[in-house]
């Protein structure tokens, strides 16, 4: 999708986007004298202006027919927030309505640059699409918007979208895309080719560890959770150095399960084509880094994606299997299926040892039990330090990527003590997210400011909204990306 900027409606063909507050209609006043028809219509189909509603009709402008649609941004109290549904509530109805172009005019609504350029990237996000295994679509099912021109934004505008949030929309694409591909396209290696592609030429140095390299670093419980699997692990290390030398750096870490069969505790059979998917951490962590090096970011950030495939074999791990993590602490196995704990483990002592992060944020699609909690609205944010938390939680609100604070206390650590090793890696069924993250803490060291996402809820979605159709959303760039801008930029 092409996104521009104009001082002025084009001529020609295109379709046209007003957006209207609730009842204020105001804005239909550039119709001229097809405006008073197009109210009328407004009145007959109910339209009440809310915000994410739409409405369609054909107006005769200055002689020729021209698509009109009609969106709502009644209840948007902040001019981001309705940017933001209207572009991607516009792109939704005219994706692939026949039409090449659509002009969205906001001229008069004080839109300021960052508004009308958000506008651009939630027209952007809301148009990707993957359709690379879709060889029967009909040719009106087919995309055929490609133009979106933004009019009214001011000067700025352009310049605010190129070097702000085009980027993002690229990093969000790489993380869609990773997550959409199935587990015999996107596993460890294949994953670290798809991503070395993505970034060349941006600037992120890249590192690889293989098995061997992990078993020499002592990363049992990483491998352990590979050794079922056909496709070997990998460590895929990403480096961002644009706050100069010195800094320590933000570090990024992604649960990169490429697929979950739950290893010898088996899942059931129904819906287990989901866990293609529990790679969405690394997904993002990877999006995030691509983000934040496009538009040069002046910040250092170090993004650590623990790949590995979770299956049965004659030579899976067993449940009862005690690992040694590369800290030396040692883990009894209980459930095969809590991997990712296991995969984070390690990730996470290999980032702290290796470049000494003054801050850790990790993602990862954890637990089933953060669904039962949270549902798909919001992921659960655990962290070991207040201000980071309130960082994160107010990040959330404006990235869109929304956190829930969930506790962390030592009765709870006390659920994960073995009688045979250092700890267990699952406790009893009751607050399973909130295990999982004491697990993780454990691996924390001394003085690191730490915040653990559980995003199972927030990969993948099975109904659209203003800025992803259904299937993966890009849960985490944003959210990160804003982290880097906002915390370590200003
Ligand atoms: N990848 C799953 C968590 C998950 C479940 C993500 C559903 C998305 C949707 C994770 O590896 C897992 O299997 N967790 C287990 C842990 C349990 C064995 C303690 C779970 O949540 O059931
Ligand atoms: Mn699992
Ligand atoms: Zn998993």
């Amino acid at each position: 999708m092409q996104i521009r900027f104009a001082d002025s409606r084009p001529t020609g063909d295109y379709a046209l986007v007003l957006p209207v507050a609730g009842k204020d209609r105001s804005s239909l006043g550039s119709l001229g004298a097809a405006q008073k028809a197009v109210a009328g219509a407004l009145d007959r189909q109910r339209f009440e202006g809310d915000a994410s509603t739409a409405s369609e009709q054909f107006v005769d402008d200055n002689g020729t027919l021209r698509r009109l649609i009609v969106v709502g941004t009644g209840g948007c109290t902040a001019p981001k927030d309705a940017a933001e549904k209207l572009g991607g509530t516009a792109v939704a109805r005219l994706l692939t309505s026949g039409e090449k172009k659509a002009v969205i005019d906001v001229s008069g609504l004080g839109y300021d640059a960052d508004a009308a350029a958000r506008l651009g990237l939630a027209a952007a996000l809301r148009s990707w699409r993957y359709d690379r295994y879709r060889t029967k679509l009909k040719d009106n099912q087919k995309p055929t918007l490609a133009e979106i021109v933004i009019v009214g934004g001011g000067k700025e505008a352009g310049d605010r979208y190129a070097k702000r949030w085009a980027p993002v929309y690229e990093g969000v694409s790489l993380t869609r895309e990773l997550v959409t591909e199935p587990a015999n396209i996107i596993y460890p290696e294949s994953f670290v080719e798809r991503v070395k592609k993505s970034l060349d030429g941006s600037g992120v140095e890249i590192d690889v560890l293989d098995r061997k390299a992990m078993e020499k670093l002592g990363m049992g419980a990483l491998l352990g959770v590979a050794q079922g699997s056909i496709r070997e692990a990998r460590l895929l290390i990403l480096r961002w150095n644009g706050g100069g030398k010195g800094g320590q750096p933000v570090a990024f870490v992604g649960k990169g399960v490429t697929f979950d069969t739950g290893g010898i505790s088996i899942k059931p059979a129904a819906g287990m084509e989901a866990m293609k998917w529990d790679m969405g951490g690394a997904g993002a962590v990877v999006g995030a880094m691509k983000a934040i090096a496009l538009r040069k970011a002046k910040a250092n950030a170090v993004g650590i994606c623990g790949l590995v495939e979770n299956m049965p074999d004659g030579n899976a791990q067993r449940p009862g299997d005690v690992v040694t993590t590369m800290s030396g602490q040692t883990v009894e196995v209980i459930n095969t299926d809590a991997e990712g704990r296991l995969v984070l483990a390690d990730a996470v002592t290999y980032v702290q040892r290796t470049y000494k992060p003054s801050t850790i944020i990790d993602l990862a699609t954890l637990t089933g039990a953060i669904l039962i909690s949270l549902g798909h609205e919001w992921a659960g944010l655990f962290s070991n330090n207040e201000e980071l938390a309130g960082e994160l939680i107010k990040l959330g609100q404006d990235s869109g990527d929304k956190l829930w604070r969930m506790p962390l206390a030592e009765p709870f650590d006390r659920l994960i003590d073995s009688p045979i090793a250092d700890m267990k890696n699952v406790g009893p069924r009751e607050g399973g997210s909130i295990t999982a993250a004491q697990f993780i803490q454990r691996f924390v060291e001394n003085g690191v400011r730490w915040a653990h996402i559980d995003m199972a809820g927030m990969a993948w979605s099975d109904k659209q909204s203003a800025t992803y159709d259904k299937g993966a959303t890009g849960f985490g760039v944003r959210l990160l990306d804003e982290y880097v801008s906002e915390v370590l930029e200003s």
